[in-house]
């Protein structure tokens, strides 16, 4: 299917990126020089007013618009397309003096002072109030504007506050969740340990490091709380453009994996998804870094992706942040090697984004980011390798105008889910170091993208009814009715797996009785007695298939309860299963006892994907390093061959094919770091 593009007057790729002027007003040659700069950069696309409230409001009532009237006015003259920012990621000082209620109080307790960014109070009636102010200003004033595109709410909202306010608003939310019976909540939060049982709801408070961090049920509620009060701070942020521009579309920047990197908080984004029209996120893997090879690496980029565009079913989505070649936070700050950062940007449009933005358009010249790549450096002109590079992918996307609004096609799905996260890191057990949910995920994920099949990343309550495989790593949690469907999809003909540490806890982080994968026993087949954790240089062998692996990190005991073994773990004197397969109705079961190296992944996952017929049928084997990936629209199918290797890579392709520059040709070369775009009518 086709997807409309984001704003009618949108034709095709967005490119450019956070355009910050409001830095640079007493210097207007440099503005100037900005809009010689960004046709040569091939860029179309600006994100403007992200962080420009002291700007447009310098004191309480005063509104000093016309920087950003003659802004606005310039991209529409160009034909440039504007996305306009709230700018409630951070506050003017004064804001913060009048009204100290507006700080964010930290877990501890302690009020932040003003400064830095993304340090508000969620509750706050009074910033709550600020905010809709200037947001309903910059609606009444850009309405009907014609470089008005999108909406860009706030900047990557996240964290939490615990005032007063929030406590209150916390409170009510728990007696919502457990119909104002406080008997409820301390049967779900297990409180009769430690006699911790509440009599008053007023003695709940968040978590705290010198408070309450041991009640797992209440940890999770209060994340789940953060997600929905950071949800409810947007639909205030959104309430007078919606009302004034109601044609708009509204996005909100997410990070890529900041749900997923301790100790942060992260926010439940399969929830905050449902709330936007159209999703984006902001990707800057550590390239060229010691940790992985450029394959490893490139794969669990494409695992985010999906993630991305899966959240809304696959509607394209927003690479709203990039850099043009190097950050300023990485441990080690690499630029991207020549030819990485067009690579880096196709395989974001490969996997379904329409647009290509960077952080930021021009570097700053003082403050804590002045050393992040930008489009444009110091140096102030486009004679760089970085311009250069920026440029190239400019024509290039200009190419690929065809692709905008196509989507990835996928017969799999990857269960990934946050609040199941959540639980695993927040339970004291196994390895309490690194229970490694989403590293483990990312390893089967490896084995379909290396293979060139389309993955969607879907959370646990998705409908997983139309795949032909699904594959859920590490359900440890499951909530009410994931088992019914799990069984469902099975019993109809789907084939699930499953792994260890799964079935382990009910949604309030209650362990099932009655033996664990709980619920999913019937489907499974098997029984899991025990689960042993093993140190980095230890590995358990089994053979399946002919083939001797190396299983890690983690192996369960397991016993059959209607399964059929189909690998075993070597050594003892009675070996148990390592990997069963259980047949229900015209479905397959298959449940893996163990943490796998990578070569078993890849072997299990190509014969499954033989048996489906799921390889792609453009190339006859894709080489190491390679990623194929298609989009379609219904009409056109386009085949993205990108080369994640230091080496030439050669593909032979089942036929004579079109290049998207209307070669004809029936082998891929790549270059290192190289790719190439294949069209096919379907
Ligand atoms: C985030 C922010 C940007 C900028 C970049 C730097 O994504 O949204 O404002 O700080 O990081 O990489
Ligand atoms: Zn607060």
């Amino acid at each position: 299917m086709k997807y409309p593009p984001v704003h009618p007057t949108v034709e095709g790729m967005m490119h450019g990126g956070d355009y910050n002027p409001d830095q640079w007003l007493h210097m207007p040659e440099i503005i100037e020089e900005d809009f010689r700069l960004m046709p040569l950069a091939h860029c179309n696309t600006f994100s403007i007013n992200i962080f420009g409230w002291s700007a447009i409001e310098p004191e309480e009532g005063v509104y000093t618009f016309a920087w950003l009237d003659d802004i606005m006015d310039c991209l529409a003259e160009k034909g440039y397309h504007a996305i306009l920012a709230t700018p409630s990621g951070a506050r003017p000082a004064w804001l913060s003096k009048a009204y100290p209620e507006v700080l964010r109080v930290e877990a501890d307790r302690r009020r932040n002072l003003h400064g830095q960014r993304h340090n508000h109070c969620l509750t706050s009636p009074v910033y709550r109030q600020k905010v809709k102010q200037i947001n309903r200003k910059l609606a009444e004033r850009y309405k009907g504007h014609p470089a008005l595109k999108m909406w860009h709410i706030s900047n990557e909202y996240g964290g939490a506050c615990h005032c007063d306010y929030c406590q209150d608003a916390f409170r009510t939310w728990l007696k919502h969740r457990y119909d104002n019976r406080l008997a409820k909540l301390n049967e779900a939060w297990w409180t009769g340990f430690w006699s911790h049982t509440y009599t008053d709801w007023e003695q709940i408070e968040s978590p705290a490091p010198h408070g309450e961090s041991m009640i797992h049920g209440h940890n999770l509620d209060w994340k789940r709380f953060v997600t929905d009060q950071t949800i409810d701070f947007y639909r205030n942020e959104i309430e007078p453009l919606r009302e004034l521009t109601p044609e708009i579309k509204i996005t909100t920047n997410f990070m890529g994996n900041y749900p997923h990197m301790r100790p942060f908080l992260g926010l439940n984004y399969r929830k905050f998804a449902d709330e936007l029209d159209v999703i984006s996120w902001d990707s800057y893997p550590g390239w060229h870094g010691e940790r992985q090879s450029t394959e490893a690496l490139a794969s669990d980029v494409a695992f985010v992706h999906d993630i991305y565009r899966s959240l809304k079913g696959g509607q394209p989505f927003l690479l709203m942040e990039s850099t043009p070649s190097l950050v300023n936070w990485h441990d080690v700050n690499r630029a991207k090697k020549p030819g990485m950062h067009e690579l880096s940007s196709l395989q974001a449009v490969a996997h379904g984004a329409d647009a290509i933005l960077y952080f930021q358009w021009r570097k700053s010249r003082g403050s804590s980011e002045k050393f992040h790549g930008a489009v444009v450096d110091h140096v102030g002109h486009e004679h760089t390798r970085v311009f250069q590079e920026v440029a190239q992918l400019g024509r290039t996307l200009e190419q690929l105008a065809p692709v905008a609004g196509s989507t990835v096609e996928a017969d799999v799905a990857i269960i990934y889910d946050w609040e199941n996260q959540w639980a695993i890191d927040d339970a004291q057990a196994t390895n309490n170091i690194d229970k490694g949910y989403a590293s483990q995920v990312q390893s089967h994920y490896r084995s379909f993208w290396k293979h060139g099949v389309p993955v969607d990343v879907v959370s646990m309550n998705d409908d997983i009814s139309t795949y032909k495989i699904v594959v859920a790593p590490m359900l440890y949690m499951l909530k009410p009715g994931v088992a019914e469907q799990i069984e469902a999809y099975v019993k109809n003909g789907g084939t699930f797996i499953a792994t260890y540490w799964s079935g382990i806890v009910d949604e309030t982080d209650l362990c099932f009785l009655g033996g664990f994968p709980g619920p999913l026993k019937p489907v499974l087949g098997v029984w899991a007695e025990e689960i042993d954790s093993l140190y980095k240089h230890e590995t358990v062998p089994f053979t399946w298939n002919g083939d001797t692996y190396e299983a890690h990190s983690f192996i369960e005991r397991i016993h059959l309860k209607g399964a059929e073994t189909i690998a075993a773990f070597q050594g003892g004197s009675s070996p148990t299963p390592a990997v069963t397969k259980n047949r229900l109705g015209k479905g397959t079961a298959y449940y893996m006892a163990s943490a796998n190296e990578q070569r078993f992944y890849d072997a299990f996952y190509e014969l499954l994907i033989n048996e489906h017929g799921l390889a792609p049928p453009i190339a006859a084997s894709i080489p190491t390093g390679v990623s194929v990936q298609t989009r379609t629209n219904g009409e056109y199918a386009y085949t993205f061959f990108m080369n994640f290797s230091e080496d030439e890579k050669r593909l032979t392709l089942n036929g004579e094919k079109k290049t998207i520059h209307g070669e004809t040709i029936n082998q891929v070369t790549l270059r290192p770091y190289g790719w190439e775009v294949v069209v096919e009518a379907i």
